[in-house]
């Protein structure tokens, strides 16, 4: 099987700072930005610098060792540094409440705060530097993992259709949903992508187009709202989209508009899958209604590039995520290979 490079690294650990492409400069600029303090991390992730589940797990793990390294110039005592890098690491978490990666990532962190009883801040911070570069490595592989087995299920010469943007730039370097179809061209460069814009924050429109046509993949963008016409024109052959959190019973969350994308599919006989990888199944939930969904600015509705698109004073919900309900999923993609329903046992499975 061939295997695809991709030419992206979205964040990356670099001696004492976290190195990361901007992202709220797409697509006018394609730029690094350096953090240095945990604080600029935290706001990285909330203004989204870095998005997408699985790379803000890694913004969040390098969060971690960064107040680490504030933390260490205060002379505290060991314990004493241990708690105050504790409740930083859960302030950082609260940067944005949907994707689990970032939870999950930090609580990976944590677990060697508490277990560390060497007494020696210097070598706790080097495990919690070794060990944010080791969850930056392992992602990449885990999306090739994820590429590899959703491109079995996708046909030849397919027209893949995505929502958002769960590829390179949401993760560390390959992309989940664009990881599967980075697969599939290595193999099949007759495939191609349909990109929804994804409004309010068009990840579609200014990130998927970009980085497919940095990897030289064949994408045409869409409006959100031309989906169902594209398929009833027998024009979509399968659906991938990204997660951000997926229940026990494999309800997942993803950015808005992803479930009005799977009705349509349902309703036209399109495959639709999620591609994601285990960590962002988070089985201490029963089912997606317990999922918090993330409140965003107004402004992201009334305004395009800074300009009001509508009457001044109007209401305005912006939801960021909604979820899918598993009945309309016909396999969740992840590095362990493709889970079929019923969910709440094959997801209990693939923990044993
Ligand atoms: O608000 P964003 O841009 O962080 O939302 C991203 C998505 O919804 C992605 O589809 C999801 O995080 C999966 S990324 C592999």
């Amino acid at each position: 099987m061939a295997e695809f490079q991709s030419k992206i690294r979205t964040i990356e650990w670099v001696d004492t700072y976290s190195k990361m492409v901007d992202q709220t400069k797409f697509p006018d600029k394609y730029e690094y930005i350096n953090i240095t303090k945990g604080d600029d991390m935290f706001d990285a992730i909330k203004t989204m610098i870095v998005r997408g589940a699985p790379a803000i797990g890694i913004a969040g793990a390098h969060g971690v060792v960064l107040y680490a390294q504030e933390l260490n110039q205060k002379n505290l005592s060991f314990s004493d540094f241990k708690a105050e890098l504790l409740k930083k690491s859960d302030y950082l978490v609260t940067s944005r409440p949907t994707a689990v990666n970032l939870y999950w990532a930090v609580e990976k962190q944590k677990d060697i705060i508490k277990n560390d009883n060497s007494g020696d801040i210097k070598s706790l911070i080097e495990k919690l530097k070794s060990n944010g570069k080791k969850l930056e490595l392992e992602d990449i592989e885990i999306n090739k993992k994820i590429g590899d087995y959703g491109a079995q299920v996708v046909p030849k010469g397919a027209t893949i259709l995505t929502h958002c943007n769960a590829g390179a730039l949401a993760t560390v370097g390959y992309g989940t949903a664009l990881g599967v179809v980075r697969s599939a061209f290595a193999n099949d460069p007759t495939i191609q992508v349909f990109a929804d814009e994804t409004r309010p924050r068009q990840q579609g429109a200014r990130i998927t187009t970009l980085e497919l046509v940095m990897d030289g993949i064949p994408v045409t963008l869409i409006t959100d709202g031309m989906c169902s016409y594209f398929m009833k024109k027998g024009m979509i052959d399968m659906v991938v989209v990204g997660a951000d959190r997926i229940a026990a019973n494999g309800d997942a969350a993803n950015k808005i508009g992803t479930y009005t994308v799977a009705i349509s599919a349902k309703y036209h006989n399109v495959p639709f899958y999620v591609a994601a990888p285990l960590s962002t199944i988070d089985t201490s939930i029963s089912s997606g209604d317990e999922i918090v969904i993330e409140e965003r600015s107004h402004k992201e509705v009334t305004e395009i590039n800074g300009k009001p698109i509508c009457a001044q004073g109007v209401n305005v919900i912006n939801p960021g995520f909604d979820v899918t309900p598993n009945e309309l999923i016909a396999g969740i993609i992840t590095e362990k290979g493709i889970i079929r329903p019923d969910y709440r046992q094959s997801i209990a499975e693939l923990f044993e």
